[in-house]
This record gives C-alpha cells, structure tokens and sequence, in this order.
C-alpha cells in the first residue's frame, strides 16, 4: 500500500493516517511531523524551516524533497508507506514521480479528504498536541483521558504555533493557491479517490479503510 492523503488543513489527515499506517503495519510519514520535529530540536534543518511553519507558509520544494528521498529510502517503506502532508505543490509531484521511479514502485491511491472551513476552523481551535511523541488530541472530539497530558507519553499537551486564527487563515489560503492543484493532477492520472471527513473519525476511518483496500 502506497498511499498519498491530500485535504486541507485541520481536515483529519494525521487522525486518519495514523490509524490506517496502524492497521496496515506500514509507517505514516508526516512532513509536517518531521519538520516540527527538526524545529523542536533546533538543527539546522529546523533553524532553517521554523519561519515558514511557524507562519504557515511552504517550506522550499527541494528541502522537503530531500527529507521524503531520504525517509523512503529507509527500510520500514519497502512495504509500503502513507504520505501525509507531500505532495502539496506541482514541484513535488515530480520530486515524489522521480523518487517512485528511482525505487520502482508505483502509488496505489491518492485519497482527498474534504470538509466544509467550519468543521475545519473547530477541529484546528480545539487541537492539542503532544511536543514530545506527536499525538494529536481534540477537547472535544478526543480529549486525552487526563486534562493537558498526553495519554502515552504523560508530556504536557501544547498548541501547534501554527493554530492561531491568522496563520490558520494562511494555512487555507496557500492550500486553495498551491495544493488543489496536486489534486488536479491526480485526478488527471486517475489515482484520486475523495472521501468526506466531516463525518466522525470512526466513520471517516470505515470509508477510508474501504477506499484504500479496493484495487
Ligand atoms: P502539516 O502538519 O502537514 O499541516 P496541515 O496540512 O495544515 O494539516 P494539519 O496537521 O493541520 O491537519 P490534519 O489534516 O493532519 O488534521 P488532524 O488529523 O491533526 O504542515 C504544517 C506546516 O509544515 C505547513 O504549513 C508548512 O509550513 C510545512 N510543511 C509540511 N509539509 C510540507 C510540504 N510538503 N511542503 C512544504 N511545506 C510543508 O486533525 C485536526 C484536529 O481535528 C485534531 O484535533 C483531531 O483530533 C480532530 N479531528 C480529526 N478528525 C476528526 C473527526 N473526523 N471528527 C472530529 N475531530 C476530528
């Protein structure tokens, strides 16, 4: 299973991916994730990156590009892997194109999710996340079981820098101006598959699990 996620901010594409990259024995691989990772540590890589996520704009296509060749070439993705959050400009379909032919492989799906900028707006005010483990919770749709504590690693639950109203207001405009573009091309190739996410997560889970499992 090779499977790109695509949907904007907020839609429910680390909550799914996680799951399905569980269930399939596969590894999710988040930019998102490995970038506020590499800020938290404060490498060059991040020192480099924390502007743009912080302000949620694009970081530079081949500083990305090179994190993905790097984390595909590692052995946990020869059996298949979930991307979340790459591609998301046209650039990077061709780096992911060239990296696919480099490995000989081929993706099996790329799956839209799509929810209305209301559900969005809910979902990014109420999310917490653990800064040590990345585990995402809501406050109301999936709290963690003791307030302001990760359930897995105990950390205290922080807001993503990125959560605040003006920066989730950028976050959706380069979405709408670079990434529905990704979408276009895949439904050009006849990979994409849409799912609605404004359903709840069990429900979103049951369509998607089906989605990817069909050939
Ligand atoms: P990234 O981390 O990829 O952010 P994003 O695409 O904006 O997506 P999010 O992580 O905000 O949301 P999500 O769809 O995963 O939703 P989640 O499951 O958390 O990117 C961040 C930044 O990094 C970018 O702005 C950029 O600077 C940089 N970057 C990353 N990739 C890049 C790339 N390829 N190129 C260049 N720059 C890049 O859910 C949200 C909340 O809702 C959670 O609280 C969750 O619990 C809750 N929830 C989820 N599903 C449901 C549901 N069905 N019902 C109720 N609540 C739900």
């Amino acid at each position: 299973m090779r499977v790109v996620l695509l949907g904007p901010p907020g839609v429910g594409k680390g909550t799914q991916a996680a799951r399905l990259s569980a269930l399939a024995g596969i590894p999710h691989v988040s930019t998102g994730d490995m970038l506020r990772e590499a800020v938290r540590k404060g490498s060059p890589l991040g020192r480099s990156v924390r502007g743009h996520v912080d302000g949620g704009t694009l970081v530079p296509d081949e500083v990305v590009g090179e994190a993905i060749a790097d984390r595909l070439d590692q052995e946990d993705a020869a059996a298949g892997f979930l991307l979340d959050g790459f591609p998301r400009t046209i650039e990077q379909v061709e780096i992911l194109d060239r990296i696919l032919k480099r490995l000989g492989v081929e993706l099996s799906a790329v799956v839209a999710l799509d929810a209305p900028d209301s559900v969005i707006v809910r979902r990014l005010a109420g999310r917490r996340v653990c800064p040590s483990c990345w585990t995402v919770y809501h406050l109301e749709s999936h709290p963690p079981r003791s307030a302001g504590v990760c359930d897995l690693c105990g950390s205290a639950l922080v807001q993503r820098t990125d959560d605040e109203e003006e920066v989730i207001r950028e976050r959706l405009r380069v979405y709408a101006e670079q990434t529905v573009a990704v979408r276009e091309a895949y439904r050009e190739r006849g990979l994409l598959r849409s799912v609605d996410g404004a359903g709840d997560a069990n429900e979103v889970f049951r369509t998607l699990r089906e989605l990817v499992a069909r050939p």
